[in-house]
């Protein structure tokens, strides 16, 4: 990850712990502010959001900046896979993922980072980006650690 990416994820995270923190009276508040202060700070971020699970094996869309997304993901795909594992998942190339749900054909890459409360997947944030390869074990842990701001809802 080149160090600009690097220190706009640092700059974000203080601010979304400033705005978080103590502040957002729920869950659903604290994910739609990540998702507006990501959306509109980092310049890779295409489609930003949460999908929650909805029922067994089925993730239904959440808070989200972007284009309109996928109202229901079931049978396959990245967000269920990080679901089902409870693993982050990061795809450099999505025409190669196996069952991959294309809510638009613009999307080339993405990450998939589930929401556990406990040792349960509540809720699975994800990210697309319109170009390929834009994702790896960086931006993973960068983004686990403002997911972190959401533990005090779980
Ligand atoms: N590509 C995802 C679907 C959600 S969108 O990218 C917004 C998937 O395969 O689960």
């Amino acid at each position: 990850m080149d160090s600009r990416r690097e220190g706009r994820y640092e700059r974000v995270y203080e601010q979304l712990r400033e705005l978080i923190e103590g502040a957002s009276p729920s869950l659903i508040s604290a994910m739609a502010t990540i998702c507006a202060v990501l959306h509109a700070k980092m310049p890779h971020h295409f489609w930003t959001g949460f999908y929650l699970v909805g029922g067994d094996d089925v993730l239904h869309v959440g808070p989200y900046q972007g284009a309109v997304a996928c109202q229901t993901l079931e049978g396959g795909g990245v967000c269920l896979h990080a679901a089902r594992t409870g693993r982050p998942v990061v795809v450099p190339d999505v025409a190669a993922f196996p069952g991959h749900i294309a809510c638009d054909a613009r999307s080339k890459s993405e990450v998939a980072i589930p929401v556990m409360s406990g040792d349960e997947v509540v809720a699975v944030f994800d990210v697309d980006a319109d170009e390929p390869g834009q994702f790896d074990d960086e931006e993973v842990r960068l983004l686990t650690r403002i997911l972190g701001l959401l533990d005090p809802y779980l």
